[in-house]
């Protein structure tokens, strides 16, 4: 297997690297770099066909993926969570067609695994030893089971009212854990920080440019486990906005390759309504979101205050013309009870988010009962038990 990786391109101004050296942000304007592919040659060579037969994870996509020599991918089995058919729930919430991608299913028990398998593998190709990060909690989890998979150091600096599995799993896992008064904003410049005295690379969710190839992975899934039919609606609890962006690029890349069409879901981000401010600057019509003050929701995913690649996150709502909603916490923790009686799927509360803003949108009108919704359900419950009650 060969990956197509060519180049690194600035998602702003359009400047580009050289993808065979470590790169973070654009040296140029300080925004996003994805990873491009060279389309021409993947699409002779990588069909559909192709992934029969594959392994059932992530890395079955690996010609558009970053990694070049097979033998550095770092796996526990990531990716290929299934979709499951939810009538129960669809019927409660007035839908005919409604699934759930269980992305609790991964290793780590989150979706963070895709992205984290992705940027550790890159990272020990480029001979990377010493990784850093801030996360909400999941992430932290995730990267320091890849990092110990792959003999890396890890570093993590989380909000110290996270969730005890998340501090927990860093510790039995063997990262360094620093706990911190603050949010993920605040833990970001402390990590940033000690990467500059420590020399850490520092992978900071869409500040190196390979963790969003590994969550696009979700993307090519919905495509192939639908048979190449997207659906119509596609709701995504939105933090840093990794997950929805990186859907968003693998659309792109599955048309280019010519395996869907230009057919597109509707994109909705569903954020906590103490933490909303992609919901804010998208109402506002803005392209770039302003920090939220005083960010507070037991959805600790997203928990995230400002977004890097906020301007990604709406540009995908605006192109898909889909939008931004905002749920409470008594929604999230009543919707909870209802999708698990009625699906017996313990439910994140990211993930339930995700149902609520279905329910609201569709007694808003925005969304109609044929059209075909998919939830993420980016996390298992089981891993908020301290934070339920
Ligand atoms: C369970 C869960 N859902 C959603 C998110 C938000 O992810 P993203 O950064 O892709 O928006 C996170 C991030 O920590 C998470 O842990
Ligand atoms: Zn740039």
């Amino acid at each position: 297997m060969k990956s197509y990786l060519s180049y690194l391109e600035c998602t702003y101004c359009h400047q580009t690297y050289d993808a065979e050296i470590p790169q973070r942000l654009c040296n140029d304007c300080g925004k996003v770099l994805y990873s491009r592919y060279d389309i021409d040659n993947a699409k002779k060579n990588f069909s559909i066909g192709d992934l029969s037969g594959r392994a059932p994870n992530m890395w079955r996509y690996f010609e558009m993926l970053p990694v070049l020599n097979v033998a550095n991918v770092v796996t526990l089995g990531e990716g290929f969570t299934p979709i499951f058919d939810a009538p129960r729930l669809g019927g409660r919430l007035g839908y005919r067609v409604l699934n759930i991608k269980d992305e609790g299913l991964n290793p780590t028990a989150s979706f963070k695994a895709r992205g984290l398998s992705a940027a550790v593998s890159k990272a020990k190709e480029l001979g990377i030893k010493k990784l850093t990060m801030p996360s909400a909690g999941n992430a932290a989890g995730a990267m320091s089971s890849y990092a110990a998979k792959a003999g890396l150091e890890a570093h993590i600096f989380m909000p110290k009212d996270a969730p005890d599995s998340n501090k927990i799993e860093v510790d039995i896992t063997g990262g360094n854990l620093t706990l911190i008064d603050g949010l993920i904003s605040d833990a970001g410049i402390i990590s940033r920080e000690k990467a500059a005295q420590m020399d850490l690379f520092d992978v900071s969710t869409l500040q190196e440019p390979y963790r969003v190839e590994g969550k696009k992975t979700m993307g090519y899934e919905i495509a192939e486990q639908l048979d190449w039919d997207l659906p119509d609606v596609i709701i995504y609890p939105t933090g840093g906005g990794t997950g929805i962006v990186g859907m968003w690029k693998a659309f792109q890349e599955m048309e280019d390759l010519g395996w869907i069409s230009n057919k597109r879901p509707k994109m909705f981000a569903v954020q906590s309504e103490n933490c909303a401010p992609i919901v804010r600057a998208f109402e506002l019509d803005q392209e770039f979101a302003d920090p939220w003050e005083n960010a507070k929701t037991l959805a600790s995913g997203i928990r995230v205050p400002s977004a890097i690649g906020d301007y990604l996150i709406l540009n995908s709502l605006r192109e898909s013309e889909g939008g931004a909603i905002t749920v409470s916490d008594e929604e999230i923790l009543a919707m909870m009870r209802v999708v698990g009686s009625l699906e017996g799927l313990f439910l994140c509360p990211e993930g339930a988010a995700t149902a609520v803003a279905a329910q609201h949108l569709l007694q808003s009108g925005i969304l109609s009962e044929d059209e075909k919704v998919l939830l993420l359900n980016t996390g298992t419950g089981l891993k908020y038990l301290d934070m339920i009650k």
